[in-house]
C-alpha cells in the first residue's frame, strides 16, 4: 500500500533556495528542512542568509549559509558545489531570489528594466542551467527545480511592466526546461509556482508603489482594494508558498512536471 506520509517527506534529499535570507525564501528553506531535507540557504545578502540557517539547526535541522549573487554564474558553480562537497548530491533547487521595481512604461529607464530582467530572468536560467548539470541522470539522480514567478507572470497590471516581463519569462522558462529535462531522460522536473500577494517586504512594497505612482491616495486604500481583489479576503503567507514548493519538491509530484500553479487565494480566478 502506498505510505502518502513518506510520499511527502523529503528525507535523504538536499536542497538549495536563492534569496533564501528573508521572506518567501527563507520560510521555503525551513519549510524543505522541517520535511526532512538538508539545505544550502543562499542570498545576495545577511552573510547568505546566516540566520535562515541557524533557524533551521535551532529547529533541529541541517543548512549551511553560502553567500551567492544569482547573477553571477561563478557563483552558481560555487553553490551548486557546496551542496555536492558536503552532501554528496543535489535534489532540488528553489530559484527564488527576485526584485521588483515599479514605473510607468513612458518613464521606466534601460537599466531598471535590465536589473530586473538580469536578477529574475538571467538569474533563472543559470540556476536551472547549474541544477540540470548536477541532478541529470545517469551522472545525477534526478530532482525538482521550482522556479517562482507570480501571477504577475500571468496578467498585467498598471506601473509593473519590467516585473511582468520577467516573471513571464520565468514561466515559459519553466514549461521548456520541463520539456527538454522530461524528453532527454534527465529524471528532472521543473515546475513554476504564481502567488499573488504575499506578505514580505516585497509585498509591502508593490502595495506601497501604488500610492508612489499616484494610482491610489495611500497606502491603506491601496491595500484595501488589492486585498479585495483576493476573493479569499486576504494576502498569502509565505507559508502558503512554502507549503506548495515542499509538495513539487517531494515525490508526492512525481507525474508534475511544467505546471503552473497558481497559489492566489482566488485572484487570477475572479
Ligand atoms: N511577496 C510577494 O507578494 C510575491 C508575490 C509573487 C511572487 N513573489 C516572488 O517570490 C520571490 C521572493 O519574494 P519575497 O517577497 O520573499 O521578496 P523579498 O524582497 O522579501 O526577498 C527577496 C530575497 O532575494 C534576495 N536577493 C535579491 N537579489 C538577489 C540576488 N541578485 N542574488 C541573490 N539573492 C538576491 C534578497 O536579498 C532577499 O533576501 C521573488 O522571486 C518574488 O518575485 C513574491
Amino acid at each position: 500500500m502506498t505510505d502518502y506520509g513518506k510520499r511527502f517527506r523529503l528525507d535523504g534529499k538536499v536542497a538549495l533556495v536563492s534569496g533564501a535570507a528573508r521572506g518567501i525564501g527563507a520560510e521555503i528553506a525551513l519549510a524543505l528542512a522541517q520535511a526532512g531535507a538538508r539545505v544550502i540557504v543562499s542570498d545576495v545578502a545577511d552573510g547568505g542568509g546566516r540566520a535562515t540557517a541557524q533557524a533551521i539547526a535551532a529547529a533541529g535541522g541541517s543548512a549551511d549559509a553560502c553567500v551567492h549573487d544569482v547573477t553571477v554564474e561563478a557563483q552558481w558553480e560555487a553553490a551548486v558545489a557546496l551542496a555536492q562537497h558536503r552532501y554528496g548530491r543535489l535534489d532540488v533547487l528553489v530559484n527564488n531570489a527576485g526584485i521588483e521595481t515599479a514605473a510607468l512604461l513612458a518613464q521606466c529607464t534601460l537599466d531598471d528594466f535590465r536589473r530586473v530582467m538580469d536578477i529574475n530572468v538571467n538569474g533563472v536560467f543559470l540556476g536551472v542551467k547549474h541544477a540540470i548539470r548536477a541532478m541529470a541522470k545517469p551522472q545525477g539522480q534526478g530532482g525538482s527545480i521550482i522556479n517562482l514567478s507570480s501571477v504577475a507572470g500571468l496578467i498585467g497590471t498598471t506601473g509593473h511592466a519590467a516585473y511582468h516581463t520577467s516573471k513571464g519569462a520565468v514561466r515559459l522558462l519553466t514549461k521548456a526546461a520541463a520539456v527538454e529535462c522530461a524528453q532527454l531522460g534527465t529524471g528532472i522536473r521543473v515546475n513554476s509556482v504564481h502567488p499573488a500577494i504575499v506578505a514580505t517586504d516585497m509585498g509591502t512594497n508593490f502595495i506601497q508603489h501604488f500610492v508612489d505612482l499616484g494610482l491610489a491616495p495611500d497606502y491603506a486604500t491601496a491595500e484595501a482594494a488589492i486585498k479585495a481583489a483576493h476573493p479569499l479576503g486576504r494576502f498569502g503567507e509565505p507559508a502558503d508558498v512554502a507549503s506548495a514548493v515542499v509538495y513539487l519538491a517531494s515525490d508526492a509530484a512525481q507525474w508534475v512536471t511544467g505546471t503552473e500553479l497558481v497559489l492566489d487565494g482566488g485572484y487570477t480566478a475572479a
